[in-house]
């Protein structure tokens, strides 16, 4: 039988298959369902900066009508991971729970109580961090060296508190991926997690509101992944961990052969429920046999930008061949 394990975050895993935050993980049942099923590793849905917000100034779990005028702005997260509080009880207990190794999330984009809690998922059991940091660069006065500062003093002060292995789910929009990727490396991340998925919100034609928008994705956005990951692979020395359209065990085959650690899924588990995992699993197996490979180390990073006889086949030049096939085939 073909090895699948992996190396993740210094977490040794049994193979590549990682379950990414999604509300599937808040109930403890569900963790063991997904280890059962052949997850190796959960991350648990984020606490978000705005959970901590409230409960540094004493609202822990408050909804927004009780919340005092100048906090309104945060969204009603009553119902959510009952508090930054509740958040570290449950952690303590999904540790107990399962075998995996459990990720944790701080969600946000800047420092404020990342480092107490940081210091505290640490505590309450957690193998690593996952860090999401959700920024949105609207303001035309604020440029990106700004932003990319702000990232990785986030990084920076967050690594200073933890003995955990940190990670980073990063945004697909910088200008410079790479540099960027590199200088969080230099910060002191472990692993770099591609990418977040940011969900645009739409405009309602009949009530003229915008509302927010969640869609579940497809494998065909796993294609902008595989091309980061066979890019920062070998040129960066943190691992790679893709999230966003890992849907099938071919899908999985492709993160580990551009070069990532391991693949996550949400969308496939939220469409498919929590036993399509050991399908993938299985698939998985069955595809490496076939295809007479030995072990997931064998295949990663196989077709990475380093590694294939035309590198320039992740970069412009595929853009101009992309665009040349199109005009001929419609001749
Ligand atoms: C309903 C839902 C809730 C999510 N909650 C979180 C979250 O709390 N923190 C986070 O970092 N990502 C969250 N995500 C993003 C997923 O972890 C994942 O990165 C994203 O869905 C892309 O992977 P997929 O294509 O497998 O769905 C959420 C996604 C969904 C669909």
């Amino acid at each position: 039988m073909a090895d699948l394990s992996i190396s993740y975050l210094d977490l040794p895993l049994k193979n590549p298959l990682v379950a990414s935050s999604s509300p599937l993980a808040e109930k403890i049942e569900n963790l063991q369902r997904m280890e059962e099923k052949g997850a190796a590793a959960i991350v648990l849905p984020s606490l978000f900066e705005e959970q901590i917000e409230l409960q540094n100034l004493g609202f822990p779990g408050a909804s927004s009508g009780f919340l005092p005028a100048e906090l309104q702005h945060i969204p009603n997260m009553h119902a959510y991971n009952q508090g930054a509080n509740g958040y570290l009880a449950y952690l303590y207990k999904a540790k107990k729970a399962v075998k995996i190794p459990i990720i944790g999330s701080l969600n946000g984009y800047y420092s404020g109580g990342w480092v107490q809690y940081g210091r505290l998922i640490e505590a309450a059991g957690a193998d690593a961090l996952e860090l999401n940091v959700y920024y949105l660069a609207t303001k035309p006065h604020i440029d990106a060296h700004e932003i990319e500062n702000m990232y990785l003093e986030l990084v920076s002060n967050v690594k200073s508190a933890v003995s955990i292995p940190v990670a980073v789910k990063l945004s697909p929009y910088f200008s410079a991926t790479a540099n960027i990727a590199q200088r969080l490396a230099k910060a002191g991340a472990r692993g770099l997690v591609l990418f977040n998925r940011f969900y645009q919100p739409d405009l309602d034609l009949d009530t003229l509101e915008v509302v927010p928008n969640l869609s579940l994705s497809t494998s065909e956005e796993l294609r902008l992944r595989l091309r980061w990951a066979a890019i920062l692979h070998g040129q960066i020395p943190t691992d790679l961990a893709i999230t966003g359209g890992v849907h099938t065990a071919q899908d999985v085959v492709k993160c580990m052969l551009a070069g990532a650690n391991v693949a996550m899924m949400t969308s496939a588990l939220l469409m498919r429920g929590i036993g399509y995992t050991s399908k993938v699993y299985m698939d998985l197996l069955n595809w490496m046999e076939e295809h007479e490979y030995e072990s997931v180390h064998q295949m990663r990073g196989s077709m990475s930008q380093k590694s294939v006889t035309d590198p320039t086949a992740f970069e412009r030049a595929n853009y101009m061949r992309v665009l040349r096939s199109y005009a001929m085939k419609e001749r």
